[in-house]
């Protein structure tokens, strides 16, 4: 999939190239440089932005002045996010499990605005399903979107970030949490997290940074479904010792504080966003379906 650029919207505010003044001087000067966010004068590209986690993400990047390209497989979507935000903010149709489509997004993204200087992967799928039942195909579509992608965004986002640029993917609570019936799940997200942390050993000679959020129950379209199934929630919440689920708000915050200067000390670090579950047990999900659904 060859990668579209909606440039409906000006791109032109912030073409200064990334040779001139350092990005921290920069952040600095607009006053954000100590953990209010320091965007002005850097471009983010936000994957998966179209919905959830990464639409809040856009949201709060654009809000602390950063120049945002909303960029998503759901390009119509990915333009509505972009056109509420405004100029000279703009959206991208791309596929993160397609070379070409991510190779052309950070190319043409560089090439149009003359800097990369953060990116956010929530690009995401879910599914569920015991081993001995799921498709090879199923298992593959998942890994597809989050491991597979997730290189994918490293290598052609990392040709593209200068010293001082930031990676920041989503990862999971199941990244670390075993689930019944998320084995492709949690294998790409455990795999995601290790991708990350290599990403971060390989790319640190050039001053960028790369790291991952681990968030456990938000609510978006992406949980949607599994939380109208009676049990799952409250089960989920039983073992979440801040007792409620995260909003993608939280999350977009932790990503901000990731991309800004304030944690330019910070690589390989994978930050668990989930009230506490990670101290206690993953819900068995199944069990809530066989009660809701039968075992059929
Ligand atoms: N919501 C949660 O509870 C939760 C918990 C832990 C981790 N996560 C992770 O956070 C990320 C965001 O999740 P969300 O809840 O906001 O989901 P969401 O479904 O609301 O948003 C995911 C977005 O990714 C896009 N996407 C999917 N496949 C893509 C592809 N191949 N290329 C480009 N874009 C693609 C979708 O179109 C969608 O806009 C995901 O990686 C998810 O696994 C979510």
């Amino acid at each position: 999939m060859e990668p579209t650029v909606d440039t409906a919207v000006e791109t032109g505010a912030h073409q200064d190239p990334q040779a001139g003044t350092p990005v921290g001087a920069k952040a600095v000067a607009d006053g954000g440089g100590g953990g209010g966010g320091g965007g002005a004068g850097r471009v983010a590209v936000v994957l998966g932005g179209a919905s959830g986690i990464g639409r809040a993400t856009a949201e709060v990047l654009a809000a602390h002045g950063y120049q945002v390209v909303v960029a998503d497989r759901d390009g119509t979507l990915a333009a509505e996010v972009a056109s509420g935000l405004g100029k000279p903010h703009e959206s991208a149709t791309a596929d993160v499990t397609d070379e070409a489509s991510v190779a052309g997004l950070f190319d043409g993204v560089h090439d149009r605005l003359g800097r990369l200087d953060a990116v956010v992967n929530s690009a995401g799928i879910g599914s569920l399903g015991l081993i001995a039942d799921q498709s090879l195909e199923e298992f593959r579509a998942v890994v597809d979107v989050s491991l597979t992608g997730g290189f994918l965004v490293a290598k052609h986002a990392g040709r593209h970030l200068g010293r001082g640029g930031v990676l920041v993917s989503l990862s999971s609570l199941n990244a670390r949490q075993p689930g019944v019936g998320l084995a492709a799940y949690c294998s790409a997200k455990a795999g995601l997290s290790m991708l990350t942390q290599v990403a971060a050993l390989e790319f640190a000679e050039r001053g960028i940074r790369v790291n991952a959020i681990a968030p456990g129950l938000v609510t978006t379209p992406l949980t949607a479904p599994a939380a109208t199934i009676p049990g799952i929630t409250e089960d989920y919440l039983a073992n979440t010792p801040l007792g409620r689920a995260g909003t993608p708000e939280e999350i977009a915050q932790a990503a901000l504080y990731l991309c800004s200067d304030a944690a330019a000390w910070i690589t390989g670090e994978v930050l668990d966003i989930n009230g506490g579950a990670h101290m206690l047990r993953y819900p068995n999900m199944l069990t809530h379906l066989a009660r809701a659904f039968g075992d059929s």
